[in-house]
């Protein structure tokens, strides 16, 4: 008998059929047994969520790139409508959640909107601290139900996040609040305010901390220069920061272990010896500590590892916290400032780089031999973290935005845009819609595309009335026949 029941299939043929699946067909699987349900939170199955869609039928789940068609006025109408509906009926006490019959006039666009509030609360309670770090767009247009806070809590759960939409929302600055620090967006390209008209320049201070500061680089990227010429004169003909070339050396079921050594630079960290472990001895990089204690190095030595991490590391403070000796994953984590390598993966925080020498489960984002400890201190940021394409080299700057739509939010000011210009400015911004702000100038205008070399004038969109930069190509303010996003001639 050569049949073979769906449940002894191999994960990874079982991830390839999830691939096919819409979100709901997804939900339904993971209701299946508890092995589907693991399965169906794998990082890769969610990386674009469009729950606005989602709660109106539409299960698409591609990336947003055909997406960027503005909707006619009377869709964007019949959305007010809706939000408006079910703002008045949400707000109405003494009417049960759970039971629209009781409405008649407008039942079914407060459905369609408690439907999807529902659907973004089940997303940030349940599938986001899974795969949100996996998650890599975002598209929440004209959401009737979405808030402030629930932007909030997403945006601290998707530090890898690259496509935001939040067009027509009612956010505020708060929903911002998890980009007030360093590099906490590092990974964004696509931001789309338009017509978010409680935003001001508050967002845009936090979201150019968030990018990262491209003036600081400069020093960390001489001193991994000098760090590459180190490793080019090293006795070791491994590159030890690139982990394909662990592959490639064919250590795939190794890892290797960097003993610091004292060098004209002090005592960082540099690998001036390896040691190549087998995984059945070394779950965690302290385990590897442990090991070389066990093999014959003496405890100073076993114990120079642990100094790696340097005094602000949380290994220093904690207790010894061990992944299981029968880890099939082993695990390196970069320091993400400095010089510091960290090689706990019991560190490992949603913003922080987590390298991991990977074998065949890894790809699949199925993690169930990382023992329960790993798996508590990861919770943040789910189980995905360990996938390849979601580690955040956090060291390095980009300022990668390359989309940036403010048509409409008509509060911010030159201060906003001075705040965009600082820390190197947007190097590859491509698009600026700046419609509708009534109250920036020439000056403010100038001083951002100042730092915007990449900057496509027929992509640029400002207010007509106002003589700057670039004024002859530039395509003028986008919002003269728009009926509902600010403009200064929308009387006329
Ligand atoms: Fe001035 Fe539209 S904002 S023309």
């Amino acid at each position: 008998d050569s049949s073979v029941h769906i449940s002894q299939l191999p994960t990874e043929i079982l991830l390839r059929l999830f691939s096919f699946l819409g979100p709901m067909d997804l939900c339904r699987c993971s209701q299946v047994c508890s092995s589907w349900t693991e399965l169906a939170k794998t990082g890769s199955l969610w990386k674009h969520l469009y729950p606005v869609r989602w709660a109106r039928g539409d299960f698409y789940k591609g990336p947003p790139g055909n997406l960027d068609q503005e909707p006619d006025e009377d869709w964007v109408k019949s959305r007010v409508n809706e939000g408006r509906a079910f703002q008045e009926w949400d707000e109405d006490a003494d009417v049960d959640e759970s039971d629209v019959s009781v409405c008649t006039e407008g039942s079914l666009a407060i459905s369609t909107a408690q439907r999807e509030k529902r659907l973004l609360n089940g997303i940030i309670q349940n599938l986001l601290p899974a795969v949100g770090s996996s998650v890599k767009s975002i598209v929440l247009a004209y959401s009737s139900t979405v808030s402030s806070k629930m932007v909030r809590q997403m945006l601290s759960l998707c530090r890898n996040i690259t496509h935001l939409d939040l067009t027509q929302t009612d956010v505020t600055d708060l929903a911002f609040d998890s980009w007030s620090h360093l590099g906490a967006c590092r990974s964004l390209e696509h931001l789309d305010l338009s017509g978010c008209e409680k935003i001001n320049d508050h967002t845009l201070k936090k979201l150019s901390v968030g990018l990262g500061d491209l003036t600081s680089s400069t020093s960390s990227d001489k001193r991994s220069e000098r760090r590459a010429k180190l490793l080019e004169s090293s006795p070791v003909p491994i590159p030890l920061m690139d982990e394909r070339n662990l592959h490639a050396v064919g250590r795939k079921q190794q890892a290797i272990i960097f003993k610091h050594g004292t060098t004209r630079w002090g005592t960082a960290c540099i690998p001036t010896h390896i040691w190549v472990l087998n995984t059945s001895d070394l779950a965690d990089i302290e385990d590897a500590a442990d090991w070389s204690h066990r093999g014959g190095l003496s405890f100073t030595d076993s114990f120079a590892e642990t100094q790696l991490l340097g005094d602000s590391c949380c290994c220093r403070r904690s207790g010894r916290l061990r992944t299981g000796s029968d880890s099939s994953y082993l695990h390196q984590q970069f320091a993400v400032s400095g010089d510091m390598f960290c090689g706990h993966s019991t560190c490992c925080s949603s913003d922080k780089a987590f390298r991991t020498l990977t074998d065949p489960h890894s790809e699949s984002g199925v993690t169930r031999n990382i023992t329960a400890e790993f798996r508590a201190k990861c919770s943040s940021v789910g189980p995905q973290c360990l996938e390849p394409e979601n580690r955040t080299d956090c060291s390095k700057a980009k300022r990668s935005l390359t989309f940036l739509s403010l048509s409409g939010c008509y509060q911010i000011t030159d201060l906003g845009l001075r705040a965009l210009s600082q820390r190197g400015g947007l190097p590859v911004l491509e698009h600026l819609n700046l419609s509708g702000c009534l109250f920036i100038t020439e000056v403010g205008l100038q001083e951002l595309v100042s730092t915007c070399p990449s900057l496509n004038d027929e992509h640029f969109y400002y207010c007509d009335n106002i003589n700057g930069p670039h004024a002859d190509t530039a395509s003028g303010c986008q919002n003269l026949q728009c009926g509902f996003r600010a403009c200064c001639r929308s009387g006329e």
